[in-house]
């Protein structure tokens, strides 16, 4: 098959952890005999830096072209200041509106080898295995009117949280189409009680989910949730939620499973004519710039980036099974970076990028 994938390394850790995910995507290619065609782009700092815009058209051009895209992250602390239109978060609006992958896909689940790296105690956190489906394209992310006008103490600023009826029923068949496959439970999770988005919101969820019989829905408030994520994370099999309520909790969910490094994130929406997914496949961790180019960071989100990448827009099933298998064996070896590894020598960026190269060479589904 052919894969032409989109690099964008982008900002502080993310050019280092999409080297490594980047060499674990040239193994599959070779074990399993794919022809890569890489493609590499600028995104966020990097790209105000050499073009002066965080969302060049040359790397909206070269996404549109890919069949996917893999993206490091964005952000650098100077900009913390600089105008919405020239921070590097903006970039990665922009090229998710671009490829208008509408639905953010975040797995969280606990590894038996990380359960004491997890703050929760072990028996509430063991077993535990959700998905975050996030709206990525509307909300609070994209609404107009926005920005901040006036002075003194009249000075003002707006955002505005907007959702048509429209997007929020594509982003909930998305959820329950995948809770079908899963333990058949969505948790909705929203501001019903103050907010009219919500109210629309919970409205059309319940709406789709008469099309799903077979899937149970409820419903939580957000400020519940977060504190049910703790409390009993088991509880989750898949939680739909509009774009900033997921950024926020996706965070909270990250760190149950032991460390924000491990999350993997794809990005999808669009089908291509083949049927496969566009898509925009992400760690969610941020930049680090405090550890950025020390070969310090986790690179395991990035690498199950890769693996969601071969599942969702390639159809690579194997693949991607191998990938994560891989990612298991090494987080069993403790070839760990010290995220994971409070005690004893961590491993290097680029050692856990090997070990993972090498643990695929081992992998019993290649022989599939
Ligand atoms: C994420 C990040 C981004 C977001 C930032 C970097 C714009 O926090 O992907 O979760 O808020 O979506
Ligand atoms: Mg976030």
């Amino acid at each position: 098959m052919n894969l032409n994938v989109l690099l964008l390394p982008g900002d502080g850790i993310g050019v280092e952890v999409t080297r490594e995910a980047e060499k674990v995507l040239k193994q599959v290619a070779e074990l399993y005999n794919h022809t890569l065609h890489l493609s590499e782009g600028l995104l966020g700092g990097i790209a105000i830096h050499q073009t002066g815009t965080p969302f060049p058209d040359s790397t909206r051009d070269l996404a549109l072209a890919a069949d996917a895209t893999l993206m490091g992250a964005v952000g650098l602390p100077e900009f913390d200041n600089a105008a919405p239109e020239k921070r590097p978060e903006r970039g990665l609006l922009g090229i998710r509106q671009a490829l208008q992958v509408y639905a953010n896909l975040r797995p969280v689940r606990s590894y038996a080898a990380l359960i004491d790296s997890s703050p929760l105690k072990n028996h509430l956190v063991d077993g535990a295995d959700m998905i975050i489906v996030r709206e990525l394209t509307g909300g609070l992310y994209y609404g107009t009117p926005r920005g901040i006008s006036g002075s003194g103490p009249e000075e003002k600023a707006v955002n505005t949280m907007v959702y048509t009826r429209a997007e929020i029923e594509r982003v909930a068949h998305m959820a329950f189409q995948l809770a079908g496959k899963r333990r058949k439970k969505v948790t909705s999770v929203d501001k019903s009680n103050v907010l009219e988005n919500s109210q629309l919101w919970r409205r059309v969820v319940v709406e789709v989910s008469l099309q799903y019989p077979g899937v149970a829905l409820d419903h939580l408030l957000v400020d519940n949730c977060a504190m049910q994520l703790i409390l009993n994370p088991k509880r989750f099999d898949v939680i739909l939620t509009e774009n900033m309520f997921g950024d926020i909790l996706s965070d909270e969910g990250a760190v149950l499973a032991g460390s924000i490094g491990m999350l993997p994130s794809a990005s999808i929406g669009a089908r291509r004519p083949s049927g496969a997914w566009a898509g925009l496949y992400e760690p969610v961790h941020g930049s680090a710039p405090d550890i950025a180019g020390q070969n310090k960071a986790n690179p395991l989100g990035a690498i199950g980036s890769v693996a969601a990448m071969l599942e969702y827009s390639f159809g690579l099933i194997d693949e991607a099974k191998a990938v994560n298998q891989a990612i298991e064996s090494v987080l069993n070896s403790g070839e760990v970076t010290a995220d994971l590894k409070p005690a004893g020598t961590p491993a290097t960026t680029s050692q856990v990028g090997d070990a993972v190269c090498a643990a695929l060479e081992l992998t019993p589904a290649r022989m599939v």
